[in-house]
């Protein structure tokens, strides 16, 4: 089963008296376990499309299915819990929270899903271990550099053991060598917690390391190229 289905999506910002028409009649399909690319110039509606999937906004017209939910049909009591189980996030800025430290910012989305304190302890350590933090778990973001603080959030974004991970730009504001760590990290965790991964982004490197890479400009598709699976086979 698809993680993600776009039926006919459409989205159209209004400004003042002027439409801006962000997506038009969109259809992708995302599959499991995989990195997908979502790439195009700027104003193509790459983060417009990765807020629906993310159940941040709604489409005008069409529909959203993830991990199986027909999300327009939830309440937003339902949208948010759902939310909270099933997606993360990983931002171009990072958007970690600044007043609390490494190890809270990961915890952070398992106290919003209520998880038990030992379960919480032990998988904020083996996150901030994984990423590579454990030495930084007592500091603040504003102590960390931007390859540091993108590791944060990735721990973050895996805490609640989420079907889907979402990151706009995750290397915009990363030099190139800290940039092409942060996707390895990224892709191992894809592959150690069977998790999918849907990015937008102009670097290069990300897109050499997709398994999809789907091209949009004017907020419409124009290509999907499907590459050999090199994540892991699909469940
Ligand atoms: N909140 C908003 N209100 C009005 N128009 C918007 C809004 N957000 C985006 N747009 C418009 O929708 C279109 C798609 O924007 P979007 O932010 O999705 O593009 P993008 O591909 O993410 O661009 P970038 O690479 O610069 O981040 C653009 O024409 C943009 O100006
Ligand atoms: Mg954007």
């Amino acid at each position: 089963m698809n993680v993600v289905t776009l039926k006919h999506i459409g989205k159209t910002y209004h400004l003042d008296a002027v439409d801006v028409p962000a997506l038009i009649d969109i259809d992708l399909e995302i599959r499991p376990n995989c990195f997908t690319v979502i790439s195009g110039p700027s104003g193509s509606g790459k983060t417009t499309l990765l807020n629906l999937i993310g159940c941040i906004d709604q489409p005008d017209s069409g529909e959203v299915i993830v991990a199986g939910e027909a999300v327009q049909t939830l309440s937003d009591d339902a949208l948010s819990d759902f939310r909270a189980r099933h997606i993360g996030f990983i931002f171009q800025n990072f958007n970690l929270l600044p007043v609390l430290t490494v190890r809270e910012n990961v915890e952070y989305p398992l106290l919003l899903a209520r998880v038990p304190a030992a379960e919480r302890k032990a998988r904020v350590a083996a996150l901030i271990e994984a990423v590579g933090l454990s030495d930084k778990a007592g500091n603040f973001p504003g102590e960390l550099s931007g390859g540091q603080r993108q590791r944060v959030a990735i721990a973050r974004a895996l805490a609640p053991s989420p079907n889907l991970v979402l990151a706009d730009e995750p290397t915009a504001n990363l030099d190139s060598h800290t940039g092409a760590a942060i996707i390895a990290l990224m892709r191992e965790m894809q592959r150690e917690h069977h998790v999918t991964f849907v990015f937008s982004s102009h670097d290069p490197k990300v897109l050499a390391e997709a398994d999809d890479a789907v091209m949009i400009r004017d907020g419409r598709i124009e290509n999907i190229e499907r590459r050999e699976q090199r994540g892991e086979e699909a469940t």
